[in-house]
Parts: structure tokens; sequence; C-alpha cells
């Protein structure tokens, strides 16, 4: 999957022969052999971390916790956001000296939030800040890694629920070992669509999202959820819980793992407007097919958040 805007498709054949590669019989140089254990190892290694990460997240949910604020009263963080992410940073570094990193508090505290052909992991290691302060249970570590600025695997943990969701392009989406598949509902009015609310309260903004949601609840649909986390959110398409989820607001380290366990889980992503997803644009579609993709896309009041790749002096 091409992560920015571009005519690839959004689902690449992934190009590595390793276990379980469905692809038989295509010719695979050494290299690739090489690169494929690489990422299996990086994949191990970001599952061992999420799993050590969680446990710290839920360890720190019973505790009084220290809140702390970001680009707004409603933009939160802890000491648990920060502890969490230098920990995965730290062992990131120590066994893969040469990749990128990119992380929802890093990049607060002012890194760079560029992606590169580098091998780069992207890292959200509190999805779910508001739920996690206030003790809703639904708080997930998403961990995305791409290569060539193509996602090559993700995971995301959703901690409180002890589930493990792991994909990696070309192998599958699974929940703690099993196979996920999205629903097959065809008929959007059959469906349950997830979205959120996320954290800018400019009420032109906040209209076009009430506005979006009306539209699509009175298409009529079964319902509206959200459960407060981006990436759980996705993992409910990749599930067939949900028929779709789309947000505009929120950020690549939000999505990216999600959005390998939903392709790979048979699903589709999209931009609001229809066009190829693109990780740094905060928007997506993620939906268990085309037409409901296409659907809701037809309903959204689209506008443009600030990118995440956007220079940073013009970020306040
Ligand atoms: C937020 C969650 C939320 C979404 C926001 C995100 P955070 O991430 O994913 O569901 O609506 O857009 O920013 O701040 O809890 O990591
Ligand atoms: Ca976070």
């Amino acid at each position: 999957m091409d992560l920015t805007a571009c005519s690839t498709p959004l689902l690449q054949a992934h190009t590595g022969p390793s276990i379980g590669h469905p692809f038989k019989g295509i010719f695979l140089g050494s290299r690739h052999n090489t690169m494929t254990e690489l990422w299996q190892n990086a994949m191990d290694h970001a599952v061992a971390l999420a799993r050590k990460a969680g446990s710290l997240v839920r360890d720190a949910v019973q505790n009084d916790m220290k809140v702390m604020l970001k680009s707004s009263s409603v933009d939160l963080v802890t000491k648990t956001d920060q502890k969490v992410e230098q920990l995965i940073i730290d062992s990131v570094k120590e066994k893969f000296p040469t990749h990128s990193f990119i992380g929802e508090e890093s990049v607060a505290a002012g890194e760079p939030c560029v992606l590169t052909d580098n091998p780069t992991w992207i890292v959200d290691p509190v999805d779910g800040t508001t739920n996690f302060v206030h003790g809703y249970p639904f708080v997930a570590v998403s961990i995305g890694f791409a290569v060539n600025k193509k996602l090559e695997f993700g995971v995301v943990y959703s901690c409180i629920e002890d589930k493990m969701y792991t994909a990696r392009t070309g192998q599958g989406a699974f929940c703690n070992g099993q196979p996920l598949h999205v629903s097959d509902q065809k008929e959007i009015t059959q469906s349950i669509i997830a979205t959120e609310f996320g954290s800018n309260r400019d009420t032109e903004v906040v209209d076009k999202i009430f506005s979006s949601m009306r539209k699509i609840l009175c298409l009529p649909i079964h319902g509206i959820r959200g459960v407060g986390t981006a990436a759980t959110n996705m993992c409910l398409v990749a599930s067939g819980c949900v028929e779709a989820y789309y947000e505009i607001g929120m950020h690549c380290w939000d999505i990216a793992a999600g959005a390998v366990i939903v392709t790979e889980a048979g699903g589709v992503l999209m931009d609001v407007d229809g066009g190829p997803l693109d990780l740094m644009s905060r928007r997506v579609v993620a939906a268990n097919n085309k037409m409901i993709a296409e659907r809701i896309v037809k309903e959204i009041d689209a506008f443009t958040p600030l990118r995440d790749d956007a220079p940073i002096e013009t970020k306040d």
C-alpha cells in the first residue's frame, strides 16, 4: 500500500517469499528473502513491544495520572503516553539502529513527521488517550511499519480487552491468532458505521462533523458507533463488527497499523473524497467494500486539516 496519494493500488502484492506466502511460483531473489525475514523480525519485535507497552498502559489505568494538554484543552497527554513511546523508541533503536521513527509524542515534542523510503516505525503509544484518562475501556498501542512508503505490517494491541491484532502485507489479518475478515454486507442501510468527534472544537469543523453524521445516520443506517480510538475502530472494520470507519482529523500514527489490518482482512481504504488514501492527509475511509466506502464518501462534508507532514513552521 502506497502511503502518499498516487495511482498505485491500495493493496500491493507482498513481494517476499515467506512462510504462508499466497503468491506461489513467483521467482524471488535472495535479497527479497533477506528483506522478508528482516521485516518478519521487525514484526515479531513489534508484537512483543506492543504487548509490553500494553501491560504498562493497563497497569497505569488503575493509578492516578497527571494529565497534560497539547494543542488544546481537549487534546490530552499523560506521562504514560510519553514513557511508553520512549520504551518503544529505545528498543527499536537498539535492535534496528538504521530505522526511522514517527511517533505521536515525539512529533508533539518537535520531531519531524516525514515519511521517507527508509524503514519507518509509525507509532501511537496510547491510542485513545482520552479513554485512558477516564478509564473508558478501549485503549490501544498501535505500531505500523513502512518501507519505501509502503506499509509492510501493522500491530494494534487493544490492551484492556487483551486483543492483539496483527497483519502483514500479503499474509492476512489476525486477532489473537484467529483470521479476520470484513463483513460481507453490501447494503449501507444494513450497516453500522464507526466515526469519531476528534479533538477539534472549532464550531465550523464540529458543524461539518455533525452534518456528515446526520446524513449518514438518516440514509438510514443501523447505527453509528465509535470506541474513541481510531486504531481499534479500524480493527472493528477488519473484524466485521462494523462495516466502515471514517474520520477527518486523526493522524498517521492512529491509522498506519489499522490500514494494513483492514486491507489484509479484505477491506478497502480511501480518502474522504473517494481518491486513494494519503496517510499524511489526516482523512480516511476504511470499509468492508468499495460500494459501502463510496456511499459514505457521498455524504461526507469534507474539510482539509493541516497535513501531518506540513513543515514545522506552519504548525503552531
Ligand atoms: C485519537 C483517537 C480518536 C480520534 C482522534 C485521535 P489519541 O488519538 O484515535 O479516536 O478521534 O482523532 O487523535 O489522541 O487518543 O492518540
Ligand atoms: Ca496517542
